[in-house]
């Protein structure tokens, strides 16, 4: 069962050339929040990959529990639950490879994801510290809304504590591009697991900018503003069918262990994964836009190449300045306050 799953993409991420990869590399994936709505689904899929063999998960409640739970599923990795008390966090993150982070307070109905600045900002903030000093040189996946901010707030960190790389930090959109294929699926039907529609930008309402034009696919008027609504604003569609219960857990953990499957994959030496990750980017660095979502090849070092977005309709072009505007004041504000507030 394990080699048969190595060497296929279970989540069906990019894959241009195949490699056979083996699961025989000891590689330590940290979980942060991994007690809460993503964290338990995502810490039982990284369970579930091969390539994963020891899984440390943190919380600031709960850690242990879902780490006893998921220790019993008859996959070779060990599996360690950790609170603040006991070993703690610096245990939990010394020698990961890979480090999810989820903790954080997810959305109500009514809310934008920058309404969580205020909470998440500093447990994102606290959180990149303790990697930072345990784990420098780990690939750093953020979860945590507001991640057009969380991601900068964490690059601030890791500056000044003199170890930032910026080919190890990704904000995780990958539901983006999920939501992005399966929708289209629906409209056109055709088969979500071969549709990859490009997604740029950030990870927040008109941030989002999926270019349906790249997969040859061209919508009109109210079908086309209709399914461009949905993939900007995907998370509110579940925000507002859990009622006050919270966001996307499910499908997040899927997205989210989808991305650590690739950067698994890349790191142990398949080439051509590409993956959509908002990173430090230079494509519109001259418009001050420092950190952007775009199509990004992962390789041992983490970033190999991002990719320019490509041609775009006219249409896709006004989505597109848009996105870049309000992604500006989302990476200055997060910049700030961390600066503010380190
Ligand atoms: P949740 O409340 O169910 O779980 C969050 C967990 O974080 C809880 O278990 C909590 O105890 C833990 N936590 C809080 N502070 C912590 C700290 N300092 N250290 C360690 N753990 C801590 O929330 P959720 O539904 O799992 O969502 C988590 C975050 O992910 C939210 O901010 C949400 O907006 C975001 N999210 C992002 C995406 C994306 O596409 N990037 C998708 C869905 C949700
Ligand atoms: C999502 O896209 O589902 C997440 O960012 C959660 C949210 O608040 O919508």
């Amino acid at each position: 069962f394990a080699a048969r799953q190595a060497s296929q993409s279970v989540f069906g991420a990019v894959q241009r050339r195949t490699f056979s990869a083996t699961a025989s590399n000891a590689t330590k994936v940290a979980v942060l929040g991994a007690a809460g709505g993503i964290g338990q689904p995502l810490s039982l899929l990284l369970k579930l990959n091969p390539r994963v063999t020891e899984l440390a998960l943190y919380d600031i409640k709960g850690a242990p529990g879902v780490a006893a739970d998921i220790s019993h599923i008859n996959t070779k990795s060990t599996v360690k639950g950790y609170e603040p008390s006991g070993a703690g966090i610096k245990e939990c993150l010394t020698g990961a490879e890979i480090v999810l982070i989820p903790a954080g307070v997810p959305r109500k109905p009514g809310m934008t994801r920058d309404d969580l600045f205020n909470t998440n900002a500093s447990i994102v903030r606290d959180l990149a510290k303790a990697a930072a000093d345990a784990c420098p040189e780990a690939n750093i996946l953020v979860i945590a809304n507001p991640v057009n901010s969380t991601v900068p707030i964490t690059a601030e960190v890791f500056k000044s504590k003199g170890v930032y790389n910026p080919k190890r930090l990704f904000g995780v959109t990958t539901l983006d591009v999920v939501r992005a294929s399966r929708f289209i699926s629906q409209l056109k039907s055709t088969d979500p697991a071969t549709e990859n529609i490009t997604v740029v930008g950030g990870h927040s309402g008109a941030t989002i900018v999926p270019l349906l034009s790249q997969a040859g696919y061209t919508l009109e008027g109210a079908e086309r503003d209709e399914y461009i609504k949905r993939v900007q604003f995907g998370g509110d569609e579940v925000v507002q069918a859990k009622g006050g219960a919270g966001s996307a857990t499910l499908s997040m953990a899927m997205a989210g262990a989808r991305f650590a499957e690739s950067l698994l994959k890349a790191a142990q030496g398949q080439s051509g994964v590409v993956e959509p990750t908002y990173v430090d980017s230079p494509l519109y660095k001259d418009q001050g836009v420092t950190y952007f979502a775009s199509q990004v090849e992962l390789g041992p070092n983490g970033v190999e190449k991002i990719h320019p977005v490509g041609d775009m309709s006219e249409f896709e072009q006004g989505l597109l300045d848009v996105c870049l505007k309000d992604l500006k004041s989302n990476i200055e504000k997060g910049e700030k306050w961390v600066k503010e507030n380190m």
